[in-house]
This record gives structure tokens, C-alpha cells and sequence, in this order.
């Protein structure tokens, strides 16, 4: 086995979280290469080095500059806040590394299309963490789309709801809560929450062309960590829009952070001529699949067999399955990470880039920004995402 050594650039949540998937891609997938935690990276080097010392790295650095162009690191993993990402990309790039980057790809698309050039030209494999393709029950729904189970699509309808910023006494700033700051993410819920929705429902139901969109920013202000100062809110607390996808069908999407009682309630639906798909995160083993036409022999399902059929995702014939244990057990939120991881470093063994790689991810950015945009003036956008 050959050696993937690693540089992980920040050990936040999702520092934590792809660490998890390099220690255990091994002991699961039959891949050629082992990952070595090689390089811990963040600015304080206490914390860093606790960091590395609880998750097994063998060494640290608070310069990220050090760590992308360090001799012995071939894949850098970028997991800090949002107005980072596309400076470390393209230094990583530059460097000939290997890259793979936390969503959203970049804050806006004049940002992450140099990302994509840096890559492009360098050569390098790269992929952006649209974790929840990688749900197995997610990747069921992709598989019965391409059986042409589900036909024409007529409605794509997907939600992102959380509740965890309603209060005005959370600040905006600073570790943890980058996210309501807009320099540093760029945006709200949009990029942070239904950045995963749109790469979802492209990869599932193709390109969204147009879309027109409402956002609210409920607390308009809020005291800023890092200056100590009551500050205007920059990003979109709420976003609702509608789309039209290019094979005609339309989109209802909708994510918050005011949505009490909802801790991360993301769900899709994509309805067609032949069948429906229904899926819930917070019952994320199960895909609900409603068969209209039956695909192995072109009849209707007899009127008084129809019925959503709930398929629990735990077969060694359903994706990914087979690599963890018997039917009927489930597996969680941090398989999603080591399938993706897996995808990746197999798409590395075989010469075939993964995706979503860094172009795929600009695609879901262009609909962010598009959504954006529409907020902003109330008229109908094109996106100008492509396949
Ligand atoms: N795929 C997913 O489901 C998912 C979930 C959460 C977050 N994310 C994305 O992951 C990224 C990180 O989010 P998080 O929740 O892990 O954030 P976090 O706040 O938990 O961690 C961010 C880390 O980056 C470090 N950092 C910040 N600036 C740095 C710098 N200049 N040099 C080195 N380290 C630096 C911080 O010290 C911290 O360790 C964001 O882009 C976010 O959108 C993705």
C-alpha cells in the first residue's frame, strides 16, 4: 500500500469529521492507498497540536503556507471558513498537490473560478465535500433516476431548516460562528445550507437554469466577536426560491435558521410520470420510493398495490452497503465523508476525476449567487450552471 499523506488545514467540525474518514478508509475500502496523518494545521499551536495528538497527526503547523507546499504532504484537505478556501486552493494547486475542499466551493463565483483555472492547470485531483451524495440512500435515489424509474420529472422539492440563530444574543464572528459573519462566509444559509440542497438536486435532476428567490435577515444586528462591536447583519438568515431546471421540471427550495424545532431537517422529493423519491435526513437510512410503472416490465403497479414503498438502505446490493456490516444495520452521518473519501482516492487509483470536483462545484455556486442576486432585485435570474 502507498502512503496519501495528509495536511489538514483547520480542526474545526469538519476537521474532525474528515480525520475520522482517513483513519478509517482503510479498514473498510480495498484502496490502494493508506492516508497518513501528516500535517495539522491552524493558527493557535496549542490547540493545534491537541488536535493532532487526540486524532494521530504527526506533526503541526500554524502557517497554512507551510503546510500546502510541505514536502512531505500529497493531499491537502481545506476545512476552514468559507473566505479562506480559495487562497489555500490555489497555493495547494500551485504546490501540485492534491486538493480536497470544504463547500461551498468559494463566497461567490468571481472567487471560486480561479479555484477551478488553479486546478484545471495544475493538473491535480481535486473535490469539493457534497457529503450527502455519498448517503447511501441519497446515491439509491441517483441509481433509480438512471434506471428510469421515475420518468419524466415534473417537481424537485428540497428543505434545509435549522433553528440555532434565533436568539439576537448569538454574536456573529470568530471561532464557530464565522458562519453569520458575511466576510467571512459569504453568505447565509444559502452557501451554508442550500449550497448541499443544489448539488444534491443538479446531481439527482440536472442543471437549474432560472430561479427567483426571498431572503430575510430576521436580526439585523448583532455584536461582532472580533471588533466587540454591534454590527449590521450581512448574511441571509432565511431563503426561499423557486427554480426551473433544464429538463423542464420545477424546484421549491427552502433552508432557515429560524425554524424551531428543527435541528437539521433536510429533506428532497423529486416527483415524476413514472414514480417518486422521498428522502429525510433525520431518518437517513430509509429512501421512499413510490413506483407508478414498473420498470422490469413497462406495466402500471396494480391500483390496489400503489403505496410508497419505504426501502431501508441497508442491503449489501444498495451503494456503499457491502463495505460495513450485515443487512438491516445501519450506518451514520460519518460514513458519508469516508464514501466520499473512498469515491476520491479510487477516482485518484483509476485515473477518473470524481466528482463533485472543483468545475462541478462552481456549477452549484453560479446557483447560489443567482439566488442571490434575485433576493437582491426580485426578478427571475439565470443561472447559468451547466451539466
Ligand atoms: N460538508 C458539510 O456538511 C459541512 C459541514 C460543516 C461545515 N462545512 C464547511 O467546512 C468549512 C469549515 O467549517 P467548520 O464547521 O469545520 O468550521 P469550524 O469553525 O468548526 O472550524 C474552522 C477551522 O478553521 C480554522 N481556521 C480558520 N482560519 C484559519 C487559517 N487562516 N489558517 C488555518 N486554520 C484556520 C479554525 O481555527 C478552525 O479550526 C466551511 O467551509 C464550511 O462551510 C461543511
Amino acid at each position: 500500500m502507498k502512503p496519501l499523506r495528509v495536511a489538514m488545514i483547520g480542526y474545526g467540525f469538519m476537521g474532525r469529521a474528515h480525520s475520522n474518514a482517513y483513519k478509517r478508509l482503510t479498514d473498510f475500502f480495498a484502496v490502494q492507498h493508506k492516508p497518513v496523518l501528516q500535517v495539522a494545521c491552524a493558527r493557535n499551536a496549542d490547540r493545534a497540536k491537541a488536535f493532532a495528538d487526540n486524532w494521530g497527526y504527526t506533526r503541526v503547523e500554524t502557517d497554512w503556507k507551510k503546510a500546502v507546499t510541505a514536502d512531505d504532504v500529497d493531499l491537502v484537505d481545506i476545512c476552514t471558513p468559507n473566505d479562506t478556501h480559495q487562497e489555500i486552493a490555489i497555493a495547494a494547486a500551485e504546490a501540485g498537490k492534491m486538493i480536497v475542499c470544504e463547500k461551498p466551493l468559494a463566497r461567490t463565483v468571481a472567487e471560486a473560478q480561479p479555484m477551478v483555472d488553479a486546478v484545471e492547470k495544475a493538473g491535480v485531483p481535486n473535490m469539493v465535500w457534497f457529503n450527502y451524495r455519498r448517503v447511501p440512500a441519497i446515491t439509491l435515489a441517483k441509481q433509480l433516476i438512471d434506471e428510469g424509474r421515475i420518468g419524466r420529472a415534473f417537481h424537485f422539492r428540497s428543505n434545509f431548516l435549522q433553528d440555532w440563530t434565533i436568539s439576537p444574543d448569538v454574536p456573529q464572528g470568530g471561532a464557530g460562528l464565522w458562519r453569520l459573519d458575511a466576510a467571512a462566509a459569504g453568505s447565509g444559509v444559502t452557501g451554508d445550507l442550500l449550497a448541499h440542497n443544489i448539488d444534491t438536486a443538479m446531481w439527482l435532476n440536472g442543471p437549474i437554469t432560472r430561479v427567483v428567490a426571498k431572503t430575510e435577515t430576521f436580526v439585523k444586528e448583532r455584536m461582532h466577536s472580533l471588533t466587540g462591536k454591534v454590527e449590521k447583519v450581512g448574511i441571509d438568515d432565511a431563503c426561499a426560491f423557486l427554480c426551473e431546471f433544464a429538463n423542464g421540471s420545477l424546484g421549491v427550495f427552502e433552508s432557515t435558521r429560524y425554524a424551531r424545532g428543527h435541528k437539521a431537517l433536510k429533506t428532497l422529493e423529486l416527483n415524476g410520470s413514472e414514480g417518486s423519491l422521498s428522502f429525510n435526513l433525520e431518518e437517513m437510512e430509509y429512501l421512499d420510493f413510490f413506483e407508478y410503472t414498473q420498470k422490469e416490465n413497462g406495466a402500471s403497479t396494480p391500483s390496489h398495490l400503489r403505496g410508497w414503498r419505504r426501502i431501508h438502505v441497508t442491503n449489501g446490493e444498495h451503494p456503499y452497503m457491502d463495505k460495513y456490516w450485515v443487512p438491516g444495520l445501519v450506518i451514520g452521518y460519518e460514513h458519508s465523508f469516508l464514501n466520499a473519501l473512498a469515491d476520491f482516492v479510487a477516482g485518484v487509483e483509476a485515473g477518473k476525476p470524481v466528482q463533485p470536483d472543483f468545475r462541478s462545484a462552481l456549477q452549484t455556486q453560479k446557483v447560489c449567487e443567482a439566488v442571490l442576486q434575485s433576493a437582491a432585485t426580485g426578478a427571475w435570474v439565470e443561472t447559468g450552471a451547466t451539466a
